[in-house]
């Protein structure tokens, strides 16, 4: 059994187009409790099968788990086979890394399943090739990510703070958000060393006054209801959208008042989740 965390971005700044399509970005990274939880047993004729409680969730090889999967085997020599069992709990397309950290979680569960050499073992690489915040789900916590977001440098934890993600029910295509991204070409200033002094004293009210994200213009032009969701959870608590959205989320260092934004979201039917921030990295053994 492995658990999979969900992310936000407490920034997210984008520095500027690449050659390669890609975005190099400056953004730091938080874990979540809420997680999804994957199960890993033998499949009978050494293939690798999948299956989902979400019925919107992909079985076939576009799903990340299935590609974690079959680098590893293709990587290793493995013979073996595998069934997953994945039991979602995060949002999909949301901007809250599930299929991402669902794949890092497939990486650290098959090194164990399979008994990989960890000596042999290079995770970190392996990850990166299979999407660009799954580097950061392998370890999780709170991270600083550079370049597309795989170079990472790990932060002193995020305070605990209780989250409340909300979004207007339809999933996002990250790529669609970055292509439509206006390319500037004066490098934008960040806020990221405020922020990551304000993490480091553990200063809750500072925090919360360097929260950005580069990403949202962008998806509040293609998607308003986003931009009008924000406007909403703000007048709670600071707010921010989660990666190239649509889930935005809300930090409360009161239970009772994140709990009180949950339900009067729900009452209006929007899609409302209350977690909390898990901003301690997890010393696993798939990262050595
Ligand atoms: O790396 P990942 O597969 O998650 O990225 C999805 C898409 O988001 C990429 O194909 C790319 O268009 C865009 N992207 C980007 N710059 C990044 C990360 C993602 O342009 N740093």
């Amino acid at each position: 059994m492995e658990k999979a965390p969900a992310k936000i971005n407490l920034s997210l700044a984008v520095l500027g187009k690449r050659p390669d399509g890609y975005h190099d970005l400056e953004t730091v990274f938080v874990s979540l409790d809420l997680s999804d939880t994957l199960y890993f047993s033998d499949a009978p004729r050494g293939e690798i099968t999948l299956a989902c409680t979400a019925s919107e969730i992909p079985l076939g090889m576009e799903n990340l788990v299935c590609r974690a999967a079959d680098l590893l085997r293709k990587k290793y020599g493995i013979t073996k086979g595998v069934h997953i069992r994945l039991e979602k709990h995060i949002p999909a397309a949301a901007g809250l890394g599930g299929g991402s950290s669902d794949a890092a979680a497939a990486l650290r569960g098959l090194v164990r399943f399979w008994g990989i050499d960890a000596a042999a073992r290079d995770m970190p690489a392996v990850a990166a090739r299979l999407g660009s915040d799954v580097p950061f789900c392998l370890r999780g916590g709170t991270a600083l990510g550079e370049g597309r977001g795989e170079r990472l440098t790990p932060l002193s934890p995020c305070p605990d703070f209780h989250v409340v993600l909300a979004n207007p029910g339809f999933g996002v295509s990250t790529a669609k958000v970055y292509q439509a991204y206006p390319q500037g070409t004066a490098r934008p200033r960040t806020r990221t060393t405020e922020l990551i002094r304000a993490l480091r004293l553990g200063d809750r009210r500072q925090l919360v006054l360097y929260l950005e994200n580069n990403l949202e213009a962008v998806t509040f032009q293609l998607y308003p209801q986003v931009g009008q969701l924000k406007e909403k959870m703000s007048a709670w608590g600071p707010s921010l959208m989660c990666g190239s959205g649509a889930t935005v989320f809300t930090l409360f260092e009161d239970r009772e008042k994140a709990r009180a934004l949950c339900l009067s979201l729900r009452e209006e039917g929007i899609a409302a989740w209350l977690t909390k921030t898990a901003g301690e990295a997890k010393e696993g053994d798939a990262d050595a």
